[in-house]
This record gives C-alpha cells, structure tokens and sequence, in this order.
C-alpha cells in the first residue's frame, strides 16, 4: 500500500499524528478507490484522538494560506490542499435512534469505527503511523469482496439498514457505479426494511438517483430499485411502467424495461443529468394514458402531454429543483413524439420549422433522445428508424440555416403593429402577429422583417385596416 500514499499530504499527516502522539487512518472511500484505481480528491482521515487538532496541525503544516472549516458540533475539520479535500474526524461508535439517521456518537477504536460503516469495501483503511505505515486494515475482508465485485454490509445487514436507511439506496447505487453484486443477505435485508426510509429526506434518496443515473449503466441501479421493492415506496409513477397486458393474442411492450433501456442508451451519449431524466420520464404517462382498441391493439395516445403535465407534480414531490432544469424536461417529454412522427412521414419543410420552433435551442437534445427511444431487438427496424432520423436531422440544418428558428422571435412586434394601424391593444394585434408567424412557419415568407412587413400590411388590409398617414 505504501507506494499508493505517495502524494506528500500523508507523509505530512503521518507526522503531525507522530508529533501529537495521535494514530491516524485513511479510511473509508479513498481505500475502496485507490484499489480500485479510480480517482478520488475526498480523503477522509481517522484518528485515535482529536480529528480537529489534526487537522489545525496539519493546516500550519501546509502553509500560511491553509485554512481549516471546523464543524464542532460534528467533531470533524476540513482543509482543502490542491485538488484533495480532506476530512478529519475522530474514531467514533454510533448507535441510533429509531427515527433518525442522526446517530449518538461516542469517542471510539479505530474497530468500533470500521464496524459502524456501510460496506466491507468502505470500512477499509491504511495506517499512516511510523511503526506499520501503509499497512492495509481490513477486519471484513472488503479487499476480497472488491476483488469479486461484491456489495456487503460488514454487521448483521438488518442493523446497518435499519441504522441508516440510506445505505439501502447506497448499496444499489455503488452496485451501478460499479458494476458489482449486492451478496444476497445484504439485498434480501433491502426488502426487510423498506419502510425504514420513511426517515429520509427526499433531497438524500435524489442525490443517490442521480448518482444512478449517471453510473456507466443505470439499467443496473434502477432495476435493483425496482426489484427491491424500493421504487414502489418513492416513486410509484415509475414502477407502475413494468408490466405487460394481453389481449385478443396482442401485448404491449413493457415500458419500465424500456424505459430503462433508453436511459441506458442516452447515457452512452450524455452525461447530462436533466437528459437522463428526460429519459426517465419520457412514458411516464404510459398507464394512465393505456387503452385497447380492437383494430389497432394497444395505445397510449396523448401520453407525451399528461405526461408533461406530470412532470411538475413528480419533481415538486421528490424536491427536485422547480425552474427551468423542470421545463427542460417537461419540454422534451411533451415533444419526444414529434420527430417520430415526422421521420414516418414525408418530411416538409414547414413540419420542421414548427419542430424547430417549438424545440428552440431543445432540438440536439429531442434528437438525442428520440434515437435513444428506439429500442427494438429487430436491427432492421432500428436502422430504418435512425436513418429517418438522419434525413430529419439533416433537414433541421438546411431549414435552420435558411431560416433561423431556433430562437425564433417575431420581426414583427405587437407594438409595430399598434402603432402602424393606430389602433388599441386588442386581440385583433395577437391574430396579426399570429398570422405572420403562421406564414413564416408554412414557408409562405421568410423570417425577415420586409417580408413579415409587407405580410402584415396584406392581412390587415382584409380585416379592413389602412395604416396610418
Ligand atoms: N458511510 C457510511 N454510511 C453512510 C455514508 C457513509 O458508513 N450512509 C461511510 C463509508 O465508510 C464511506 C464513508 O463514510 O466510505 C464516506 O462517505 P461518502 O463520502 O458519503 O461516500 P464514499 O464512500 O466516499 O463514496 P462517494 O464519494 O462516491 O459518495
């Protein structure tokens, strides 16, 4: 291990822990990724004593511009140095309350601390003091369980969950960041204590989707959850999805493995957290919206549009964030038929200037989405779609260059036209300017102001209007 410590911060820990007579640990997350050889910048320091006085000492060590964030109530410190953030906290044994994840923290061995952590690939850790520096501390065998890739709780897994609940969503979550197995007493335990995460915050079991979300497969997160019965407990609009009906010999797809599917596929072209919720949410409104019709089978027609309006509903629920990251994603859901549509039918140049239109600045992002909506195991179908989709994407570019929609704004404005007819602001001037957006978007003028100028003289002059002398 010694050879991995070799960034000078952890000589410099070593001998302020020697100096104070204080053992010190690195522990937790760190070693699970030094030996995993992923990068990390958070390092967490333990000690056999003051955590704070460490880290103070480590601080002046480090340098007159060196500062340190302590957080007394917490017994923990904080400096940042380069790229490294580094915590310090002293060994601690918790025991927790039943309604809380707050626990009550009690000074402790380095063993008491290693036992109260979530998994035995976290509750590693390397001694950094003079007599065994480097050594490799693992009391659960958590460098044999990375090695075969598995998610363990080092206790009895119903305590660890049941202490905090949000290691259940943890245990999933590194399941699929890095691709590993959750050992089956561990996952069974999940089932056990669902009802346990009624104490977290819904800011917390977010934080830990979005981390499934943009791990390298979130397919493989988002279907623990579901199989663990913990989907249903916080999002029952997603789990609803999976199923399949049958009628008169005719299924429908099952739209929670599409649903992942997609996701999987956007996330090989993305990382863009709100494109991943697009994604996410792009059927939600499937169930709601399904009937069956003897001629045509199965249909979720309208679902792109109760499925926007759900969108608000869903993230005011689950608190994530109410302002334009929510339109975004209400947008692409509302419009992620639309390039379907058009790829099935011939595209004309006004279908794409009201695609454009109504996407603005959305359209690389429908797109993306749209290609990623196509799941089907046939490879033919799925080539056929995406050069449709070639052919829209290239008539996007054509029509976009001639006619710069993207951001369309009226050359017209409500005002010109108030002024130019000297009349009152009335629902008269909305159908002018209408009219003239309507000509634009159908190819009849161009997005130019002389054009729209004399268009607008032509429609007023038949609803009787002269300009002004
Ligand atoms: N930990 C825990 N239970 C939790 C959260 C954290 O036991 N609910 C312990 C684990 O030992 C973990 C360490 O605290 O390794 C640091 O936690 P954190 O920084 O949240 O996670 P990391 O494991 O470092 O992973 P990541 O940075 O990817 O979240």
């Amino acid at each position: 291990m010694k050879k991995c410590l070799n960034d000078p911060i952890f000589s410099i820990i070593s001998q302020v822990g020697i100096n104070e007579n204080t053992p010190v640990f690195v522990i937790g997350g760190f070693v699970r990724d030094l030996l995993l050889k992923r990068p990390s910048k958070d390092i967490d320091i333990v000690a056999l004593g003051s955590g704070i006085e460490i880290a103070k000492n480590v601080a002046k060590k480090l340098g007159p511009n060196v500062n340190v964030s302590v957080f007394k109530n917490f017994g923990t410190a904080m400096i940042k140095s380069g790229d490294y953030e580094i915590e310090f906290v002293g060994a601690r044994k918790e025991s927790y309350r039943q309604n809380s994840r707050k626990p009550i923290v009690e000074n402790g061995t380095l063993e008491d601390d290693q036992n109260r952590r979530d998994f035995t690939i976290n509750a590693l850790a390397i001694s950094l003091n003079k007599e065994d520096y480097g050594r490799l501390i693992d009391p659960f065998e958590g460098e044999k369980d990375l090695k075969n890739k598995v998610i363990k709780t080092p206790l009895d897994p119903d305590k660890t969950f049941s202490d905090d609940p949000l290691r259940m969503f943890r245990a999933i979550r590194f399941a699929s960041q890095l691709n590993f197995n959750i050992e089956e007493n561990t996952y069974n335990s999940i089932g056990e204590n669902i009802d346990r995460i009624n104490i977290l915050s819904k800011e917390r079991i977010i934080d830990e989707l979005n981390k499934i979300l943009l791990s390298p497969k979130p397919s493989i997160g988002l279907k623990a959850l579901e199989n663990s019965g913990l989907l249903r407990e916080f999002f029952p609009e997603l789990q609803i999805l999976k199923g399949v009906d049958k009628k008169n010999g005719k299924m429908h797809k099952d739209n929670f493995y599409h649903t992942i599917e997609v996701v999987d596929n956007i996330r090989n072209k993305t990382e863009d957290l709100w494109l991943m919720w697009a994604a996410l949410l792009h059927d939600i409104a499937k169930p709601k919206t399904k009937r069956y019709c003897k001629e045509v089978g199965w249909t979720f027609h309208g679902h792109e549009h109760m499925g926007a309006k759900m969108i608000p509903i869903i993230f005011k629920r689950l608190k994530l964030p109410l302002n334009e990251k929510m339109k975004y994603v209400q947008k692409l859901v509302q419009l992620h038929l639309r390039p379907i549509v058009l790829s099935q039918n011939i595209v004309t140049d006004s279908a794409i200037r009201r695609l454009l239109f109504d996407a603005g600045d959305e359209i690389d992002d429908l797109m993306q989405l749209c290609e990623a909506d196509i799941t089907s195991k046939n490879e033919s179908t799925v080539q056929k779609y995406l050069n449709n989709f070639k052919i829209v994407r290239e008539k996007l570019l054509e029509i976009e260059e001639k006619d710069t929609l993207r951001n369309f704004q009226p050359p017209i404005s409500g005002e010109l036209i108030i002024e130019t007819f000297d009349i009152k602001p009335s629902k008269l001037v909305g159908d002018i300017k209408n009219a003239i957006k309507e000509a634009i978007l159908e190819g009849e003028i161009h997005n130019d102001y002389n054009e729209a100028f004399n268009f607008m003289l032509k429609i007023a002059n038949d609803y009787g209007l002269s300009p002004k002398k």
